[in-house]
């Protein structure tokens, strides 16, 4: 009798124990070990079925004719930008977001788009009836494009239509968490249905080239509903993002086996549908308020685009014994670096304010060269004086206070000056590479102090003066004296 080897696999991590327990220690899920294995994959492959001879293939070597991974675009600008210039034939993409986000949206419009181009594309709702679907084009007015319709959700019967006829171009499956496939025991929706059933999607995807895009469901902390190993088997996983209340939505990269990673999309969700917004800066300043302290314009670069965006901050007296420091939008820890250097080498005392940052419009910064401007907007809501509105701000804060040089500075000030800025406040040792000819004035600062001097000298402290030590703390003088 043969040993059976018994694994119990975490259907959300991959973590494998060599017995059953409720909760997966690396992953922390509850209920997600699943026996795989020796005895499993017996079952699955049925009793007393000898094992396959393997069959014998032709291995080529690494030199050799390449083709560029053939594209097909989809006719929406701004998808085609964070895909690399369209969906590669044959791949698989994932798509998360929050519900109500607008991905069904977001799909329904590309499939129409390359619908209209002359090719296969087809939308597979898993979710919506096809009439709840058809009402959905209606409004964003895509009625008569020529997208192939259906409310499916057993994989093999999509698998079969579709290989009917010229393989689609496009494949639609919304959403992998409604599919199920006959090969897999499990009840729809459980992770281990998931996992077949992209898999079952993949193979189909490999075999007849047609670009297969899944959408996924995110949780509460936001990742990707389902096994993780479902982003480990697609090729690309886009995520689409956006505050409920407003209407931006950004589309980023997560992984994309076939282009880059650090391009975003920008769409407004509009009554009829998505609209592309080519030119994010404008959206991201269009409703400043001017004039007011503690907001700065950080002139950012996402993939190859510069953006300009608003960075608000808000510094008060707390009245808790622990001051929150709460971020919206960058990296909490870039936060506590920016107000540590403030605090060491300008001599900012925070510890009895709260801290607030926001990145306007929903946007999420991954540069520290928004260190500048973060740190400009925070001393401004300190001492409650407003930075000149016609500025924009870009550099990064060593921990010694220096402020150190950022990329593709020319390229940040064109925008700036692009949309009517006048001035820029940027590392000393950009200079040389801003040139002259860039339209603004440029501003250098080398170090934090200096400019934390200079917002300073024209504030006066926010609100009640007459207690708290920690206000004296926040006043001009203080900043003077530590500068002489
Ligand atoms: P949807 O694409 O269904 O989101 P998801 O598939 O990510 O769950 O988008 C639903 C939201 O979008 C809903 O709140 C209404 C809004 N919406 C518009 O504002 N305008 C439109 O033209 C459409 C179709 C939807
Ligand atoms: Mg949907």
């Amino acid at each position: 009798m043969s040993r059976r080897a018994l694994t119990f696999v975490c259907q959300n991590c991959g973590a494998a124990y060599g017995r059953w327990q409720g909760k997966c220690e690396a992953c922390g899920e509850w209920n997600t070990l699943v026996e795989e294995g020796d005895s499993a994959a017996a079952r699955i492959a049925g009793p007393g079925r000898p094992p396959r001879k393997g069959r014998k293939f032709a291995l080529e070597p690494l030199t050799g004719q390449t083709h560029d991974a053939p594209r097909q675009p989809s006719g929406v600008a701004e998808l085609d930008r964070v895909t690399g210039g369209g969906f590669v034939r044959g791949s698989v993409l994932l798509l998360g977001g929050d519900p109500g986000i607008g991905k069904s949206t977001l799909l329904l419009q590309a499939a129409a788009a390359l619908g209209r181009t002359g090719h296969r594309s087809a939308y597979i709702s898993g979710e919506e009836a096809v009439a709840q679907v058809r009402l959905r084009a209606e409004r964003l007015g895509l009625r008569d494009a020529p997208v192939e319709l259906a409310a499916e959700t057993s994989v093999e019967d999509i698998i079969a239509t579709l290989a009917e006829g010229p393989t689609p171009r496009l494949i639609i499956i919304d959403s992998i968490q409604t599919m199920w496939t006959d090969a897999i025991e499990a009840a729809p929706g459980t992770v281990t249905q998931v996992r077949g059933s992209a898999q079952a999607l993949i193979r189909f995807a490999k075999r007849s080239g047609a670009a297969v895009i899944l959408v996924g469901h995110v949780t509460k902390d936001g990742q990707i509903a389902g096994p993780r190993v479902v982003e480990h088997m697609v090729d690309a996983v886009l995520s689409f993002e956006g505050e409920g209340s407003q209407h931006f939505r950004i589309l980023r990269s997560m992984k994309n086996r076939f282009g880059p990673t650090d391009e975003i999309g920008v769409f407004e969700m509009t009554g009829l549908g998505l609209r592309e917004v080519s030119n994010p800066s404008e959206l991201f300043l269009s409703e400043r308020d001017l004039g007011s302290p503690g907001t700065a314009v950080f002139a950012g670069i996402e993939g190859t685009r510069p953006v300009l965006v608003e960075l608000q901050a808000l510094v008060a007296p707390t009245s808790l014994g622990t001051p929150r420091r709460a971020v919206v939008g960058w990296d909490p820890s870039r936060l506590s670096m920016v107000l540590a250097v403030l605090e060491a080498h300008c001599g900012v005392k925070l510890s009895g304010h709260d801290v607030y940052l926001n990145v306007a419009g929903g946007l999420r910064i991954q540069e520290p060269a928004a260190d500048l401007a973060a740190a400009a907007a925070l001393v401004s809501s300190l001492v409650n004086a407003p930075l000149p509105a016609d500025a924009v701000y870009f550099g990064e804060i060593s921990l010694s206070g220096a402020i150190r040089p950022v990329a593709q500075t020319s390229a940040r000030l064109k925008e700036a000056a692009k949309l009517g800025f006048g001035r820029a406040v940027l590392p000393e040792s950009a200079r040389g590479e801003a040139g002259s000819d860039s339209g603004l004035s440029l501003n250098p600062v080398g170090g934090l102090t200096s400019l934390v001097a200079e917002i300073a000298a024209r504030g006066t402290p926010r609100g009640n003066r007459d207690n708290s030590a920690a206000e004296k703390n926040a006043t001009p003088a203080r900043f003077r004296r530590q500068e002489g």
